[in-house]
């Protein structure tokens, strides 16, 4: 017997703690959602605040946290505070009894976001990393590709992000910048992102005290390779992966909204491989592929619009979200390698999962 339908679902009501740069496109999407009423806006500085809550029809604003958290009306809040705030902010509101959804990165530190993790499920609430891209049309319709096997075996994934950005005050470039990279491989790679180790290597030109441009290498299953290059200080802006597969090679630039994805249908055979040897390998036959390139029709809904529904989905399902908690430690195990590989001069370093929670 299921008598649930949109029509009769009772709206959840939502807080948005954090009205600086990204806090205000949370606050627009749960505004216009129609499983949510937006309940407050919270920030620190009031005009900050003020500001977003006029720009969404004129919503209550506080300064403080506790009292938003005390409000026994308010079921969820989704928080865009500073990385180094995530911790303390989703620990107090699953301790009042909020679903919560955070943004990237999930915490500063994995353990503190495995610490968040385990609170969320002892108290049976839904726990949500916003891995914004991973609710894009282009990435959704990538990750059903590559299951589909349109691409064949993953053989690489290659993903260049990199911009005139903000240098920002409590993280580097890698915890900036590469948890959208990771957490669309992760997303979009049947079986999540599995890489043992990882090679970083970071540059802080400028001197301003943390790394501002970095590259990631990390080997994932089956012999395949992922790099990422994140980047502060280019005056270009970039935002492009290439996926190459054994059977098609897949290009997604974010930035060409006539054509954001494109699938080539080229490759590289190599004739003979099973009897080839190390030695012999060059005496093998290569022959290549120049087939058609097409491009997958794709939605145009916002990404946030996408996962505000969601996190309300998650919460009347009791289920876990689509990027859960556990991806989000995903995501910090290998942000967190990287951290020992830079401390370790580049050389690679292994990645540990401190928790890994089921999906349902
Ligand atoms: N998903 C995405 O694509 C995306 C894009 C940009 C930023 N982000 C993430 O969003 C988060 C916020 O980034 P930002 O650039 O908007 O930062 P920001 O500094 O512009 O804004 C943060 C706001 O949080 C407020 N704040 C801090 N502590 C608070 C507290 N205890 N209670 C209430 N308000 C508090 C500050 O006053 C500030 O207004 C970061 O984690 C960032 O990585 C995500």
């Amino acid at each position: 017997m299921n008598e649930k339908t949109i029509s009769v679902s009772p709206r959840l009501r939502v807080g948005v703690v954090g009205a600086g740069y990204w806090g205000p496109n949370l606050a627009r999407n749960f505004a216009a959602s129609p499983d949510w009423d937006l309940a407050v806006i919270c920030d620190l500085d009031a005009d900050r605040a003020q500001r977003v809550a006029d720009r969404v029809g004129g919503v209550p604003i506080s300064q403080s946290l506790d009292e938003v958290l005390a409000d026994p009306a308010i079921d969820a809040v989704a928080i865009a505070t500073p990385a180094r705030t995530h911790h303390p902010i989703v620990m107090a509101a699953l301790a009042a009894g909020k679903h919560v959804t955070v943004e990237k990165p999930f915490a500063d530190e994995q353990r503190r976001g495995a610490e968040m993790v385990d609170t969320a499920r002892a108290n049976g609430l839904v726990l949500m990393a916003d891995h914004t891209y991973c609710y894009t049309p282009a990435v959704l319709k990538i990750r059903e590709l590559i299951a589909a096997g349109d691409l064949g075996d993953i053989l690489f994934v290659d993903s260049v992000r990199i911009n005139l950005g903000l240098i920002q005050p409590d993280v580097d470039v890698f915890w900036d910048l590469a948890p959208h990279d990771l957490s669309i491989i992760d997303f979009v790679l049947p079986g999540g992102i599995d890489a043992t180790s990882v090679a970083a290597h970071g540059a802080d030109p400028l001197g301003t005290g943390k790394s501002c441009i970095g590259y990631l290498t990390m080997p994932l299953s089956g012999g395949a390779i992922a790099h990422i290059h994140v980047n502060w200080l280019s005056p270009t802006k970039i935002r492009q992966m290439v996926i190459g597969g054994t059977k098609r090679t897949l290009v997604w630039d974010d930035l060409n909204p006539q054509q954001r994805v494109s699938v080539y249908d080229r490759g590289v055979d190599l004739a003979g491989q099973s009897q080839a040897t190390a030695s012999d390998v060059h005496a093998a036959r290569i022959s290549y592929r120049l087939g058609d390139t097409w491009a997958p029709a794709l939605a145009e809904t916002e990404a946030l619009s996408n996962m505000t529904a969601e996190f309300a989905s998650a919460i009347r399902e009791k289920r876990q979200a689509r990027t859960d908690g556990a991806s989000g430690l995903r995501v910090l195990s290998i942000l967190e390698a990287a951290k020992g590989s830079l401390g370790a001069g580049g050389a690679p370093y292994p990645v540990e999962i401190l928790e890994r929670v089921e999906q349902s």
